[in-house]
């Protein structure tokens, strides 16, 4: 063989080999880049439905749990209640919620399936504070109109008993509801809509 021959193949070896470590290399690369972008168990507990025990929850109160991190509200309504969600409607900012976040199945007039079972998520739609639920009627710091609610103290957005924003608030719109079914009279499944098989 000639020293050009020689040199020749010494170049196509080098080549050939560099191209098999090359893709070696690239095995290596993505098995763990792949494995890191498949969720983890933990990833799907955390955005996982969370079920919630109504069983004991009183008229008017309310009990939080916790659902993607975020606090969800449970308020159990009176019949006073509901009736004054109209009486609230002159100074709300979205009445029928056009622009605000909520399942199909909660945009009617208490933004809820049961009208009794309010179920929202406590986040202020202003710059993520979480408002206070403030059931009393009149309260000295509130005012003689405030007819129950919830109250953000950030920056003073206020929402009725149905999580709507009264209007020239910093909040632009009505807390969000969360997506939910009922499983029976005393659960309630938060982060799902329908039953899964
Ligand atoms: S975060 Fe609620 S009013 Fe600003």
């Amino acid at each position: 063989m000639s020293g050009d021959e020689t040199n020749s193949a010494r170049r196509r070896f080098l080549t050939q080999a560099t191209t098999a470590i090359g893709a070696v290399g690239t095995g290596f690369l993505l098995v763990p880049f792949i494995s890191s972008m498949a969720p983890s168990a933990k990833a799907r507990a955390a955005g996982a439905p969370v079920r919630a025990d109504i069983s004991k929850l009183q008229p008017g109160q309310m009990i939080r749990v916790e659902w993607r991190g975020k606090p969800v509200w449970i308020v159990k309504r009176t019949q006073e209640i509901l009736d004054k969600l109209t009486e609230m409607e002159p100074v709300l900012a979205d009445i029928t919620s056009e622009v605000s976040d909520q399942p199909a199945y909660a945009k009617n007039a208490g933004r809820s399936i049961k009208p009794e079972i309010l179920v929202l998520v406590g986040i202020c739609t202003h710059l993520g504070c979480s408002p206070t639920y403030r059931p009393d009627v009149a309260p000295v710091d509130l005012g003689e109109d405030w007819q129950g609610g919830f109250f953000c103290p950030c920056h003073g957005s206020k929402f009725d008993m149905a999580g709507r924003v009264f209007r020239s608030m910093p909040a632009p719109k009505n807390l969000p509801v969360p997506p939910y079914r009922f499983i029976s009279d005393a659960e309630i499944m938060i982060g799902e809509d329908q039953e899964v098989a």
